[in-house]
């Protein structure tokens, strides 16, 4: 050991992002990204991008594209801060808000990111146990001490949400500051299923932070665009001042603006998903497997015979990646992401091969 490493930091267990492999030919269903290319306006754009653009800074305040979104949600833009991701947003929340000793509350299943993002910066984890559905309750949340709440919804790996209403009524009576990471709200079945759906009870809410992101819905991970909402001027001044000046790169700004534009082909693609959603789960479910209803864009199940790491080890020798948690409590599940239908299609039949293939 050369000791040159913070004390905090020596031996420190980062956050374990799912396999990204290196060649193509995959089917890849591990880290819920969308099946479908991102919009051809963001093809066209960046066929035809005047190249020499990139000799300057990008702008620090995230725009064109939080002026965008500020018109999309009727949000005012100094309510809006646009990150590298929603894990940059996550991040500096956490820096920004919490002191070694404060407690943040969140389900015992939950984004694994949260807990390590407690250890980087402050905040301890305080988690509050699910039930055998997985679910847990907004009440038991909210009754638990701490300074904070964070979860995500529709939640991760489980794919449970609750309606806003039901996360506006309990948060505008909670002193307690509640994040909420809506980054696959747009798979729940609702019309308005975000929080940003409801601006004028958003603009009254100083204790609720949003948090979304271009990965999943928008078919934008590999761009890395996320973003944060809060009514607190407070909150939002320390993230300005926290964060890198230039912490958006000029083209995924451009890239996350052409994505708001063209909404109808993204709004497409979110209800084949769902529809493909409704026919993995019940396929699935025929084949032996429990299936945790989901509003998210992927399937949390668990096999009934057969145990779950090695079903994702015999998948991956067929090139299809799932996800499995080697934890005590996910040990015997499997978390699929919605392909598109020639995927799903072909995780089911290598699925079927492996339950009855040897018989
Ligand atoms: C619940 C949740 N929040 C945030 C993220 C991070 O998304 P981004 O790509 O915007 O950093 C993920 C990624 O899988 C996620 O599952």
């Amino acid at each position: 050991m050369s000791g040159f490493v913070r004390k905090k930091f020596q031996g420190f267990t980062g956050y374990v992002p799912g396999f990204q492999p290196p060649d193509l030919g995959w089917i890849k269903l591990n880290t819920n990204e969308n099946p479908f290319p991102p919009s051809p306006k963001i093809r066209k754009f960046l066929s035809s991008v005047d190249f020499s653009l990139l000799r300057k800074y990008p702008s620090p305040m995230g725009e064109p594209l939080r002026g965008t979104l500020s018109g999309k949600y009727s949000i005012s833009q100094e309510k809006i801060l646009v990150t590298n991701g929603s894990d940059e947003a996550l991040a500096l929340l956490f820096l920004a808000l919490f002191e070694e000793t404060d407690t943040v509350i969140c389900p015992s299943l939950t984004y694994s990111l949260y807990p390590v993002l407690s250890g980087i910066y402050g905040g301890k984890i305080r988690e509050i146990s699910v039930d055998a559905d997985f679910q847990f309750r907004l009440e038991d949340l909210e009754s638990a001490d701490g300074k904070a709440i964070i979860f995500a919804n529709p939640n991760a790996p489980t794919g449970t949400y609750f309606s806003p209403e039901e996360i506006f009524s309990m948060a505008e009576k909670s002193s307690k500051l509640w994040i909420i990471d809506e980054a696959y709200a747009d798979f729940a079945d609702r019309e308005k299923s975000s929080m940003l759906d409801y601006p004028e009870r958003l603009n009254s809410a100083k204790n609720i932070v949003v948090i979304r992101t271009f990965s999943k819905s928008y078919s934008l991970a590999g761009a890395r665009i996320g973003y944060l909402v809060s009514p607190d001027e407070e909150i939002m001044n320390a993230l300005y001042a926290l964060k890198d000046s230039y912490n958006e790169d000029y083209l995924s700004l451009m890239m996350g603006e052409l994505a708001l534009e063209d909404f109808v082909y993204y709004e497409n693609n979110i209800r084949i998903i769902k529809e493909q959603r409704i026919f993995m789960k019940s396929e699935m479910e025929k084949m032996g497997f429990f299936v945790f209803p989901s509003q998210a864009n992927f399937l949390l199940i668990r096999p009934h015979s057969l145990n779950a790491g090695a079903i994702m080890e015999r998948l991956k020798d067929k090139k299809i990646l799932v996800r499995h948690f080697n934890t005590q409590r996910l040990a015997n599940y499997l978390r699929i992401s919605i392909g598109s239908p020639e995927e799903n299609r072909g995780l089911l039949d290598a699925l079927e091969f492996i339950i009855n293939g040897n018989k």
